[in-house]
């Protein structure tokens, strides 16, 4: 890895609930270096989205209550800098694109007032912030994903405009801010399936031209195989395999992380049946040890027990399960 840029150690994240606290994020430890394409991979409901609403400062509290970690992007940890400096640190560092383009576009304003807003408090504005400047560059970042016929877009609101064309319009936005980190959180799971390739592809060549560090989570092992360098495999609430790409592609260390690939082409809201059997467990009474011993089909005693940590099984690929300790 290249030097990181976010760094995220032991993090534990948990929602206090009727009925109880839901322990769900169980010491992630995530990087992302500078300049890397990193994928971030596992069933619907392992913590991928609290992981990175963590980092953006964005997660609901209550009921989310962070109880441990650390978040260090550029040298400050983000979970002990005040909230102005971090909404600095995310105008200007972070930008995320969710899964639901609508929830993320104000349905008031029109999709030029909030482009050209973005635009305007991006840093590589430059010092011209005459108006003509900010709309061409407005214009120019719906070219660049694709918008057909950018001056009409400008006038439109968002419910004028289909699924896919909003979510285009959210990474323009994303990219048109000159973030150096892009989170991009399963960005076309909304879509209709015939354009869900079409936006991921734009969104990947745009990334690749402007040199972003990216996080990409999505449910496409393609693209992931495609895109990024490295992958993380996520299963409830911490990472239990870090790999360069084709490492993981051609050696798949953990046993979840072959069940997810049996499950290819695609993952599932329904789990990944084919894969693995059974479910993400219940975060009120999370299993002891491996959380995944109840689903695993090599699970030892020791499993029971004890967390595995990460053991390092060499060209910086980890994996946390007792059947490579040594
Ligand atoms: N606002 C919330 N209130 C209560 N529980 C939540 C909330 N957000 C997430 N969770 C819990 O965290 C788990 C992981 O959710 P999430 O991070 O969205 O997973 P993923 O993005 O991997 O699908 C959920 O299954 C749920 O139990
Ligand atoms: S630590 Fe044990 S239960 Fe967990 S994945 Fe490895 S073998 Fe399976
Ligand atoms: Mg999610």
């Amino acid at each position: 890895m290249s030097e990181p840029l976010l760094t995220i150690q032991n993090l534990h994240v948990g929602f206090d609930i009727y009925g109880g606290h839901l322990k769900v994020l169980d010491g992630v430890n995530f990087a992302v270096g500078k300049g890397e394409k990193v994928g971030l991979v596992g069933e619907t409901g392992c913590g991928k989205t609290t992981t990175m609403k963590s980092v953006m400062r964005i997660l609901p509290m209550p009921p989310g209550k962070i109880t441990d970690g650390e978040i260090v992007y550029k040298g400050r940890d983000l979970l002990r800098v005040n909230l102005k400096k971090v909404w600095g640190v995310k105008g200007k560092g972070i930008s995320m694109i969710f899964q639901d383009p609508t929830a993320a576009l104000n349905p008031v304003f029109t999709i030029g007032r909030q482009l050209m807003d973005v635009v305007k408090y991006s840093r590589d504005t430059g010092k011209d912030h005459s108006g003509d400047n900010i709309r061409e560059r407005a214009i120019r970042a719906l070219k660049d994903v694709a918008m057909p016929d950018p001056e009409r877009i400008l006038s439109n609101y968002p419910i004028q405009l289909s699924g896919g064309m909003r979510q285009r319009i959210c990474i323009a936005m994303a990219l048109v801010t000159g973030s150096e980190l892009l989170i991009a959180d399963e960005p076309t799971t909304s879509l209709d399936v015939t354009i869900q390739d079409q936006v991921l592809r734009l969104l990947g060549n745009l990334v690749e031209e402007k040199g972003n560090s990216t996080i990409f989570i999505t449910h496409s092992l393609g693209i992931v195989r495609e895109w990024t360098n490295r992958v993380y495999v996520m299963y409830a609430g911490s990472m239990v395999e870090a790999a360069p790409t084709k490492e993981l592609f051609s050696k798949p260390l953990h046993p979840y992380t072959q069940g997810l690939m049996k499950a290819v082409p695609k993952l599932t809201g329904e789990g990944i049946a084919e894969g693995v059997t059974g479910r993400i467990p219940n975060y009120l009474t999370p299993p002891s040890g491996c959380r995944f011993h109840p689903r695993c089909p090599h699970v030892m005693p020791i499993c029971k027990e004890k967390r595995p940590p990460f053991f390092d099984v060499g060209n910086t690929h980890q994996v946390a399960c007792f059947l490579y300790k040594e």
